[in-house]
């Protein structure tokens, strides 16, 4: 794969090698560039990032507009911009197939404008048959990196600015953690925190230990230091990122648990909800359960991603647990903490999977009763230790399991809701409803959308209004009717 690193190129003379200074002064000269540019062209610049993915990728598009805030493009919510950002995602085949379709419709909205620059980054870009593919079909292309060196946004695109072909920069792996560059947060008073980047599970079904590299924590003090100036700046709510976040601090020179990092945070002052995610079952802790259970704002939702019901899947999934100790954790958390919600992801087809191990999984799901749970068709990775395996089982099996499993889990997850109808609850404010603008949209501590109006007077039943001030706060609201996935509520003030 390419590396093309510290390459030299004409302005960098004075560029300083201690990063993040040395973004900064990138950003600078990105900045003069964007000035003459717009000077040019009589207008200012316009940029979109599009975000495919997981939260971690949104985290990571928020960055690349920082810093795109910062260098003077004005960002836009079309496609048809002078700079267009793809932030790929490669965790199952139709994430690829997304990406170079629409590749081809920038390709056109190129053609009208010739100055237009491409980027795409992400981790598809991470897999050397993606770049040979871009490289060769998609010429407009201006300019590839990858996950690890997306602090060095600033650089390349001081580079593709300047140099005329294509500029491509993939590293295989890294250790380097680079704080404090600028971030642009989608919502005022809510962000994503990442405490720890890639992943050193390798389920053998999938890609994301191969194209974000091997686990690296964060230090607390960072962490802890990013909160309090998010909740300086409004926010109330943090989510924070990792693959496996109960494997938070393992390897840092002090090691710290998962459990402990959550009780420091606890302690920051105006901040009120905490969450994380992704839980992987065969590390979480007693501890955590027991700060969970103690804790006044780590929110009362666990995301535990069962894959496989089949102890004999989990198996050859390299998961680490087994049907009856997924099942006993459950217990344990539902022991400590009556209210949690309990959503999950779960992978149907894997290879070798039979009727009899898909049945298994659908007892998982009746037994759990899941909140909500995201299911996944298995999709051939290449590379991973899954797609050599023979009995991959065949299309028209996986549908009708698939199907049969979906239909289960929503009737399981709206039976769980109905459970609420009723009762009132604090909701964090998020935005006024996209279709009725009437009324607000917010979630519950569970996660689950609330949409809902307001009634200044205390009496329900006068005309609803949507008091936008209420927006990022968290108020009580009563939960009138169960919509299946949301609910709609009303606020009395
Ligand atoms: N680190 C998280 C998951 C990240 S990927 C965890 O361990 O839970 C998000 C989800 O995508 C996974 O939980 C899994 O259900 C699904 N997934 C990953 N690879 C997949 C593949 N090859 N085919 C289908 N689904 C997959
Ligand atoms: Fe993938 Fe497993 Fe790592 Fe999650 S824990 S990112 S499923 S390898
Ligand atoms: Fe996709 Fe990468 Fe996330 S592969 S799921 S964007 S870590």
């Amino acid at each position: 794969m390419e590396k093309t690193r510290n390459t030299q190129i004409s302005m960098d003379a004075g560029a300083p090698v201690m990063e993040p200074q040395r973004q900064f002064y990138y950003m600078d000269l990105a900045k003069r560039l964007i000035k003459e540019r717009e000077k040019a062209c009589g207008r200012k610049l316009t940029a979109h990032v599009e975000t495919f993915g997981c939260q971690m990728n949104a985290r990571d598009s928020e960055k690349l507009r920082g810093i795109l805030d910062t260098i003077g493009y004005v960002q836009v919510d079309t496609e048809e911009a002078d700079f267009v950002i793809y932030n790929t995602c490669t965790v199952r085949e139709n994430a690829n197939n997304k990406v170079y379709g629409r590749l081809g419709t920038l390709g056109n909205y190129k053609k009208k404008n010739p100055e237009m620059m491409i980027a795409l980054c992400g981790c598809m870009m991470q897999e050397a048959h993606v770049v040979e593919r871009l490289k060769k079909d998609y010429r407009f292309v201006n300019l590839i990196f990858g996950t690890h060196n997306i602090f060095k946004f600033a650089e390349l695109v001081v580079r593709a600015l300047t140099e005329k072909q294509l500029v491509v920069d993939i590293w295989e792996d890294t250790t380097e953690i680079v704080e404090d560059l600028p971030v642009e947060r989608k919502y005022r008073f809510k962000s994503g925190v990442n405490i720890m980047f890639g992943c050193n599970n390798f389920c053998s079904y999938c890609i994301v230990p191969y194209v974000r590299g091997r686990e690296r924590s964060r230090e607390p003090k960072d962490i802890i230091r990013e909160i309090e100036r998010l909740v300086a700046d409004g926010v109330v709510e943090v989510m924070l990122l990792g693959q496996n976040v109960n494997s938070y601090g393992k390897n840092l020179e002090q090691p710290i648990t998962f459990a402990e990092l959550l009780q420091e945070i606890e302690k920051i002052d105006g901040l009120e909800r905490i969450r994380f995610m992704t839980s992987h079952p065969k590390d979480l802790s007693d501890e955590l359960i027991r700060v969970m259970a103690q804790s006044k704002k780590i929110c009362k939702h666990m995301h535990l991603p069962l894959q496989s019901g089949s102890s004999r899947i989990l198996k050859k999934m390299n998961r680490h647990y087994d049907k009856e100790q997924y099942l006993a954790l459950v217990e344990k958390l539902r022991a400590a903490i009556p209210d949690i919600a309990i959503t999950t992801d779960i992978i149907v087809g894997f290879p070798g999977e039979t009727r009899e191990d898909f049945l298994e999984t659908l007892d998982v799901v009746q037994k759990v009763r899941y909140d909500s749970a995201f299911t996944f068709i298995y999709s051939k990775r290449s590379g991973t230790p899954a797609a050599e395996m023979e009995d991959q089982v065949p299309e028209e099996e996986v549908k009708e399991n698939f199907d049969l499993l979906l239909k289960e889990v929503q009737k399981i997850a709206s039976e769980k809701a109905k459970e609420l109808e009723g009762a009132t609850l604090p909701v964090l404010v998020e935005q006024v409803n996209e279709h009725d603008s009437t009324l607000l949209t917010g979630r519950l501590s569970n996660n689950s959308v609330v949409h809902f109006s307001c009634f200044s007077d205390g009496v329900s039943g006068e005309t609803p209004h949507a008091d936008e001030s209420l927006i990022g706060r968290i108020v009580d609201v009563k939960l009138v009717e169960c919509k299946g996935f949301y609910y709609l509520g009303e606020m009395c003030v």
